[in-house]
C-alpha cells in the first residue's frame, strides 16, 4: 500500500467511525422530546469534516492507543464543536442561514430550539465522556479528560474566545489581541482533541506530549486562519457556508490585518512548524502530518 492509499483509509475509517459512533451517541427521532432530538441529530449528522475526530485519531495512533478507545473522545470533541456552531450561527450572533450547504438549526427549526440543541449537545458531551465504557479509562483518566473539556469549551477556552470575536465587531485589533482571539474560539477544542489521545496514553513521555501540544497550538491557529482566507476567497457552494461574511459583519480576521498573502504566510509558518514538532516520530505520526497540511490548503 503506498502511504497516500494508507492516509485515505486511515481518514475514511475515522470518519466512518465517528458517524457510526455520533449516530449510537445521540437519542434516536422516537424518544421525548422528538423534535429536541430530530434537531440535534441534524445539527450533528450533516457531513462536517470531522476534522477534531480525525485529530483524536492520529494523536491516538501516533501514541499507539487502539481506535475503539478513541471512539468516545473524538465524538465528545464533535458534540461540543456541533453546539458551538448552532450558537455561531444565531441572530443574536453571526446570524447565518446556512451551514454545511442546509438551512442552518435556527432556521430549519427556530431559535429556541437551536439554543437548546446547543445546550443538549454540549451536557451530551460531558456524559459520553462519563460512561462509555469503550475508553478503558479510570475514573481519574476520565476526570483530568473532562477537566480538559471543560476548560477547552468554557469562558476561557471556546466561549470566551466567541465572547471575545463578538466585542470585536467593528473594531481594529492587533496582531496579539486578533491571535489571542483565534486561538480561544477555534485553537482550544482543538487543542484539546490532541490532549485527549495523551491523556488516555499510559505511556507516552511527557517530552512527547509537550511536542504534540506544540503541533496543536500551530494548527489551531492556523486552522482559524484558513477559515478567515476563505471567507474571502472561497465560494459559498464549496464552503457550504455564506462567502464574505466577516467583511460584511466587520470581524477583525487575519486577510483584515494582514492581507490574504500576509495571511496565507502566516498559515504556511505554522504548518512548518507543527511539522516541526513532528520530527521525532516515526511514519505513524502520519495522518497528523496529512492533517497539517491539509488545514493550511483546505478549499472548505
Ligand atoms: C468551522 O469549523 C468553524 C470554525 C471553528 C472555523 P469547521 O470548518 O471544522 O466546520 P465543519 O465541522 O467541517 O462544518
Ligand atoms: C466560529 O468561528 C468559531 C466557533 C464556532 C467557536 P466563525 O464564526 O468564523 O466560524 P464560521 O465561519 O461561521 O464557520
Ligand atoms: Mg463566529
Ligand atoms: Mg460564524
Ligand atoms: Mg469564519
Amino acid at each position: 500500500m503506498t502511504t497516500n492509499e494508507a492516509l485515505n483509509d486511515f481518514i475514511r475509517q475515522c470518519q466512518q467511525r465517528v458517524e457510526l459512533s455520533l449516530e449510537r451517541l445521540l437519542p434516536n427521532t422516537t424518544t421525548l422530546p422528538t423534535r429536541l432530538h430530530e434537531a440535534m441529530r441534524y445539527a450533528t449528522l450533516n457531513g462536517g469534516k470531522r476534522i477534531r475526530p480525525l485529530l483524536v485519531y492520529a494523536t491516538g495512533q501516533a501514541l499507539g492507543i487502539s481506535r475503539e478507545r478513541l471512539d468516545t473522545p473524538a465524538c465528545a470533541i464533535e458534540l461540543i464543536h456541533a453546539y458551538s456552531l448552532v450558537h455561531d450561527d444565531l441572530p443574536a450572533m453571526d446570524d447565518d442561514d446556512l451551514r454545511r450547504n442546509r438551512p442552518t438549526c435556527h432556521r430549519a427549526y427556530d431559535e429556541a430550539t437551536a439554543i437548546l440543541v446547543g445546550d443538549a449537545l454540549q451536557t451530551l458531551a460531558f456524559q459520553s465522556l462519563c460512561c462509555d465504557q469503550h475508553m478503558q479509562a479510570d475514573a481519574h483518566t476520565r476526570l483530568a479528560m473532562v477537566e480538559t473539556l471543560a476548560r477547552a469549551s468554557g469562558s476561557r477556552g471556546m466561549a470566551g474566545g466567541q465572547a471575545i470575536d463578538l466585542e470585536a465587531v467593528g473594531k481594529e485589533l492587533n496582531l496579539a489581541e486578533l491571535e489571542n482571539l483565534h486561538i480561544h474560539k477555534t485553537g482550544a477544542l482543538i487543542r484539546a482533541a490532541v490532549r485527549f489521545s495523551t491523556q488516555l496514553s499510559a505511556t507516552a513521555e511527557k517530552s512527547l506530549t509537550t511536542r504534540l501540544d506544540r503541533y496543536a497550538k500551530c494548527i489551531g491557529l492556523a486552522f482559524q486562519i484558513r477559515d478567515d482566507v476563505l471567507d474571502v476567497e472561497g465560494d459559498t457552494e464549496t464552503l457550504g457556508k455564506t462567502q464574505g461574511k466577516d467583511i460584511a459583519q466587520e470581524k477583525p480576521t487575519y486577510p483584515s490585518l494582514l492581507g490574504l498573502h500576509g495571511a496565507k504566510e502566516k498559515a504556511d509558518e505554522l504548518l512548518q512548524e507543527a511539522l516541526q514538532s513532528l520530527e521525532d516520530f516515526n511514519t505513524e505520526a502520519d495522518p497528523l502530518r496529512w492533517i497539517a497540511q491539509y488545514i493550511t490548503a483546505r478549499k472548505h
